[in-house]
């Protein structure tokens, strides 16, 4: 078996928000935790993002969707090269790419199944623009072979958290790992099961929205408006009821599932106050995470940690009504508390995923996302 080395990787990535393409210049060691060196969120071009919403309706033509697949790829190596002029070139690039469609459903036509997932950003441009070796295309081989194709960070979550820290009585910790981006998702990391993880739903698709449509601002900064809301319990136990929260794990979810339709919808039946709208969703967010922990987590494994990533870490009236809704017994952290980053966590994680790409490491984890088996992620394109 080949000596692993420590490799420089850039990580790129673009999550449901599209709120930034996040970038970050990694240090990956043989024992796969990661150390990030500078990290950076390069916003995408004003009509470039605008695009991309249009893609996420499916309001683009097939011509526009191949040119935005080649544009995408070219805003990720600007992206890149901005750390590149500073640090020099990496040994690779590691890029998930913008996802614009994941569809993981087992649909057939002709008896032939229909699950699917679209990243785009062309690998081969990111390649030539920054002349890096570059990974792509992460969640494929999982879809190949009968999985979900996410989520992939929980393999990041596995190896950053299980058994690395101790309580008072030297037992390892148990963590809920939660990253609330768009969507929402949990990682398991326990010492009693196989590490296991899902989406719990929005994260902060809904609230986004509508704090652009009501207060013509990109997102609720620092959960500034959802604390001068008032939750409305009636307009909240309505939205509770989605049948989304009530399926049993392995699951995820999306913007097509939490789609314009979708919010649009449920405003139809929302408070009159705008701010109560964007507490109650704020709520909506915190009360589905705690619900999916009564319902999936806590009747097999004991947790002890939450700890909380994503730009979601970062809206103060969301972990104000985490705290509210988790149980006492649970303490409550963010990433930074463990030396990672909230911002660049999932930049981390694909950087971690192009290291076992280049040394043939399978890095999906079945309990995660339902494959066959352990299979190598991700495609390579060199300059
Ligand atoms: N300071 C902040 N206060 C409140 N919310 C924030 C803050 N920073 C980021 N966010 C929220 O986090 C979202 C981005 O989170 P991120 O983890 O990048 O998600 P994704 O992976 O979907 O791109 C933003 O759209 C915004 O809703
Ligand atoms: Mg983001």
């Amino acid at each position: 078996m080949q000596e692993k080395e420590s490799k420089k990787i850039i990580g790129l990535m673009s999550g449901t928000s599209c709120d930034s393409i996040d970038a970050g210049l990694c240090e990956v060691y043989p024992d796969l935790s990661v150390k990030l060196i500078q990290g950076i969120n390069h916003p995408y071009p004003e009509h470039i993002r605008a695009k991309i919403f249009s893609a996420f309706r499916g309001d683009i033509s097939i011509k526009e969707l191949c040119q935005l697949n080649f544009a995408v790829g070219r805003c990720f190596a600007d992206a890149a090269n901005i750390l590149i002029g500073e640090f020099g070139k990496p040994d690779l690039i590691s890029s998930h790419g913008q996802t614009v469609y994941h569809y993981p459903y087992d649909e057939k036509l002709d008896n032939i199944s229909l699950k699917s997932t679209l990243q785009i950003g062309e690998s081969a441009v990111i390649a030539k623009e920054t002349g890096c070796m570059t990974v792509s295309n992460y969640r494929e081989n999982d879809i190949a072979n009968n999985g979900q194709g996410a989520p992939l960070v929980c393999f990041a979550d596995e190896k950053w958290f299980l058994n690395k820290y101790v309580d008072e009585n030297g037992r390892y910790k148990n963590f809920a790992i939660q990253n609330i981006g768009g969507i929402s998702n949990v990682t398991v990391v326990n010492s009693d099961t196989a590490t296991f993880g899902f989406d719990t739903g929005c994260g902060n698709i809904m609230i986004d929205y509508c704090v652009q449509k009501l207060f013509n601002q990109k997102y609720d900064k620092n959960g500034e408006i959802a604390a001068e809301g008032n939750i409305c319990e009636s307009w909240l136990d309505c939205l509770l009821q989605d049948e989304y929260y009530f399926i049993d794990p392995p699951k995820t979810t999306g913007r097509e599932y939490f789609s314009p339709k979708y919010i649009e919808n449920i405003l139809k039946t929302a408070p009159s106050e705008p701010k109560d709208i964007i507490a109650t969703l704020t709520a909506l967010t915190a009360k589905t995470i705690s619900q999916a922990y009564e319902r999936f987590l806590y009747p097999s494994v004991h947790i002890d940690t939450c700890v909380i990533g994503g730009g979601g870490a970062y809206n103060k009236t969301m972990m104000k009504f985490l705290r509210m809704y988790l149980p006492n017994r649970i303490e409550l952290k963010t990433h930074e508390d463990f030396g990672i980053s909230n911002n660049f966590k999932e930049v981390m994680a694909f950087a971690l995923l192009g290291y076992c790409n280049y040394y043939g490491i399978s890095s999906n984890l079945p309990s995660c996302t339902g494959a066959d088996k352990r299979v190598v992620l991700g495609k390579i394109s060199l300059p």
